[in-house]
């Protein structure tokens, strides 16, 4: 079993430049974030908290069905994803970051509206092969199913009936226009559970269907989620006490994820999407005006190290960065020699993942030097429990922002508000006071 340690080299560092160790003040806030945790344990029995997902990680037996589907649907070579926000990004980013070598199935995502992609997909895919999985929580969101009629009669023109077999549907146990029309077409379908969101459901069926599929061992996820569950209060409660306090005491708004791996790049995209929706708040939990929400950047090393980077290091200090890296990066590659390029001796004889390490390390000085606050995350390597682990990490952290905010970390009405906005423009009920709204802002 792979070591599971992510820790926060740097924070007695930034603790100490931003005056919150002598300040006293992480001291008064732990009581505060031991508090938190209590709550948020408590309130994990109501269901309407939506507080699900902290107990997803224990679905064992779910898991187990889950395989079960996937080793049934051996026949498929490629697994189309029709879901948008929460139910694409957490598998996207586990995807991209675990799949095997050679796949039993390559997973495409189709998460927009752009007609241009989708074309070029049909035609590269073989509906006698294909299985399309429609997820959404709601089962009432516009791309998804606009996807899935497009996608539905490509496999209806092609297999007739059959193309029945060839859908699973993701979606609420009970409510929703998904769950009635896969009970009334008799398709396989997979519950979210009703008190977990989209984007803290990475870990039910959301995620682990299409990972399983795409052939990422997901009882190791779970692992390695169960273990962030068991630290939560020491390291996800202890680094969103160090967000929240340097966005609200020291003017550090800007919250910049910058994972070292290219691997790792979606995984900064579904951690934006996670603090962006969940605390970008207009009201507090008692419903008073507040406009909270620290705005979260992706970044990737060191790509960005030759374009984010000269900004982060010199531009207002208005930001923290959280750099994430990983101790064993799986398989590496040597840097052969070249005598003929005598400039770049220092490079002989090291590997692509000791240069990758120092890019990393060079970065964190650089920033630390000019005062720039850097939590740095350390993975044991990118793998399904360390990456179990960081994502229910950070939603932990989320969570317990959400706490210290004093906001609901679970709602998400500005994304809800642009839903039927789209839904209304597109001919369903309000069409009229939204074309007029639109004329009144000079849409
Ligand atoms: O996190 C969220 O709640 C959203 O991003 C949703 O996941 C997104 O809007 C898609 O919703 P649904 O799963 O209902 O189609």
């Amino acid at each position: 079993m792979p070591k599971l340690d992510p820790r926060f080299l740097e924070s007695r560092k930034v603790g100490r430049e931003n005056g919150l160790e002598t300040s006293e003040e992480l001291q008064a806030w732990s009581a505060e974030l031991a508090s938190a945790h209590r709550a948020l344990l408590e309130r994990s029995k109501d269901p309407t908290a939506m507080l699900g997902w902290i107990r997803l990680p224990e679905a064992t037996e779910e898991a187990r069905g889950i395989l079960r589907f996937s080793q049934r649907a051996g026949w498929a070579r490629d697994v189309v994803v029709l879901g948008i926000g929460g139910s694409a990004l957490g598998a996207k980013a586990l995807y991209q970051a675990l799949a095997p070598a050679t796949p039993p199935a390559r997973l495409h995502f189709v998460d927009h509206t752009d007609p241009v992609p989708v074309a070029r997909l049909l035609g590269q895919l073989d509906p006698a092969t294909t299985l399309v999985l429609v997820i959404s929580k709601s089962g009432g969101t516009a791309e998804t199913l606009a996807a899935f009629l497009i996608f539905r009669r490509w496999l209806a023109d092609a297999l007739g009936e059959g193309w029945r077999n060839h859908v699973a549907v993701v979606t609420d146990p009970e409510k929703g226009a998904l769950r009635a029309y896969a009970r009334a077409h008799g398709l396989t379908a997979f519950p979210v559970p009703p008190d977990v969101g989209g984007r803290f459901s990475v870990f039910s069926p959301v995620g682990l269907l299409p990972l399983a599929l795409g052939g990422v061992p997901i009882e190791d996820l779970l692992m390695g989620a169960r273990r962030a569950n068991a630290r939560a209060l020491e390291e996800a409660g202890k680094s969103a006490l160090f967000l929240y306090l340097l966005e609200r005491h020291r003017g550090k708004r800007i919250h910049v994820l910058m994972p070292y791996g290219q691997r790792l790049e979606r995984v900064a995209d579904w951690f934006v999407q996670l603090h962006a929706e969940s605390l970008g708040k207009a009201r507090d939990a008692r419903g008073s005006r507040v406009h909270t929400g620290p705005t979260p950047l992706a970044a990737l090393g060191p790509t960005d190290q030759h374009s984010l980077l000269q900004l982060l290091r010199e531009g207002p200090n208005d930001k923290l960065v959280i750099v994430v890296r990983a101790e064993d990066p799986g398989k590496d590659l040597p840097l052969p020699e070249d005598p003929s390029l005598p400039s770049a001796s220092y490079l002989f004889g090291k590997t692509l993942a000791v240069l990758q390490d120092a890019e990393a390390r060079g970065t964190t000085l650089a920033l630390a030097e000019a005062g720039r606050p850097v939590l740095t995350l350390i993975l044991p390597a990118i793998d399904p429990p360390a990456l179990g682990d960081l994502l229910q990490f950070f939603m932990w952290q989320t969570a317990f922002m959400g706490e210290l905010y004093g906001v609901n970390a679970f709602d998400q009405p500005g994304v809800e508000l642009a839903k039927t906005y789209t839904y209304a423009l597109m001919g369903r009920e309000g069409y009229q006071e939204v074309r007029r709204r639109l004329e009144e802002e000079g849409v």
